[in-house]
This record gives structure tokens, C-alpha cells and sequence, in this order.
């Protein structure tokens, strides 16, 4: 039985269908996974593995290297504040430890309700906007501890919902059109490519 929904099993497989290895979907599908689950759960995993033809150990593999995929239970908000050199000038690992005290747990842990995860970034490529801080990966431009405690009182009391959705998700608009392709054409690639790679084989066997 699957663990993902109809729709999430839909979306992967009509995402599988535009690469020619299902492997190459293997990340794209783990997020599918995360935004179902709210984190990559085993049960995500193994069907991740078995829909793209690798082992539960590569996805896990694969998971583990980045930051945007949790493989344990994370909160509804996973908020990132960045320590990386511009943002440590202008504050950053202050903010962090006060949003230590604001929502009473240590950064890489989770609040006993499950509302937040607190998380240590590096670099997030908003240094001019120093210290930067993201809640679910969307900018949040809370620079300052009371700009902080505004938003994590609003997120709290389930504000905020339209600009920051639960973790997992990355986006909520659907494509509508363009990743349809026609499945003989992705046969016809995925056997070129067969070729080709039996060619390359063949050749270095030769030398
Ligand atoms: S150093 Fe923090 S966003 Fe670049």
C-alpha cells in the first residue's frame, strides 16, 4: 500500500516521467515526501526508493547531505537564523540565543507542542539584510529580538498562514501545463541514453 496520498503519487510519478532515470527524481520526490509528511518519514523513504529504483540507504544517503530535508520530526515552523560571517557582524548568533529564550528550547530542538524547530544557518544569501532569518525557507526580514518576538507571537497565534505554509511545503501553486511529455518519447530517450552509455561501455572496454 502506498504511504503517499493519490495526489502526492500522482505528482511523483508524472515528475519521474520528465527525467530520463527515475533516479534523478529521487530529491524532488523526497520533498513530495516532506511536504506530505512535514519531515522525510521512513515509510516516505522506502517508497521513494522503490518508485525510483534505488535502496531506502541511498535515499537516506542522499537526504542526509541537505539542509532542506529533515529526516526526524521537525515543527510546523522550522526557523533558521543565520551565523554566517555578515549576519555574526550584525548580530546574528545575539538573535539566535534570543530566540533561545523566546521560544525556551536550544537551536536544533523542537518546542514540546511541535510549533517550532529552531535551526543554526549558514549563509541564506540575504546579507544585506543582516541577520538574516527564515521561518520554512521564505524570508522573513525580522533583523531585530523585537521584530522576532512580533513574528513568533503571530505564528503562534496562527498568523501569518497565506505568506508562510507548514514545513515542507515549497510551493503551493501547482503547475498547470509543461511537464507533460508523451511516455513513448520518454522511452525513446531513456533507451538513447541506454545506448550511448553501452557505447561509452564498449569503448573503454576496447582500450
Ligand atoms: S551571511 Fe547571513 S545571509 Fe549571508
Amino acid at each position: 500500500m502506498s504511504h503517499l496520498s493519490k495526489v502526492m503519487r500522482d505528482r511523483a510519478e508524472a515528475l519521474i516521467g520528465v527525467y530520463p532515470e527515475k533516479r534523478s527524481a529521487l530529491i524532488p520526490l523526497c520533498h513530495l515526501v516532506q511536504e506530505q509528511d512535514g519531515y522525510l518519514s521512513e515509510e516516505g523513504m522506502i517508497e521513494v526508493a522503490e518508485m525510483t529504483g534505488v535502496t531506502p540507504a541511498e535515499v537516506r544517503g542522499t537526504a542526509t547531505f541537505y539542509d532542506m530535508l529533515h529526516t526526524e520530526p521537525v515543527g510546523k515552523y522550522v526557523v533558521g537564523v543565520c551565523t554566517n560571517i555578515a549576519c555574526l557582524l550584525a548580530g546574528g548568533l545575539e538573535l539566535l540565543e534570543h530566540a533561545e529564550g523566546k521560544l525556551g528550547i536550544r537551536c536544533g530542538a523542537t518546542t514540546p507542542d511541535g510549533t517550532f524547530t529552531l535551526e543554526e544557518a549558514e549563509c541564506l544569501a540575504d546579507c544585506d539584510v543582516a541577520p538574516c532569518v527564515q521561518v520554512n525557507h521564505r524570508y522573513v526580514r525580522t533583523t531585530t529580538p523585537e521584530l522576532l518576538d512580533g513574528l513568533i507571537d503571530e505564528l503562534s497565534a496562527g498568523g501569518r498562514s497565506d505568506e508562510i505554509p507548514p514545513h515542507g511545503t515549497l510551493i503551493r501553486i501547482q503547475r498547470s501545463q509543461g511537464l507533460t511529455v508523451d511516455p513513448a518519447a520518454i522511452a525513446a530517450e531513456r533507451a538513447a541514453a541506454r545506448e550511448a552509455a553501452q557505447g561509452r561501455a564498449a569503448k573503454v572496454g576496447e582500450s
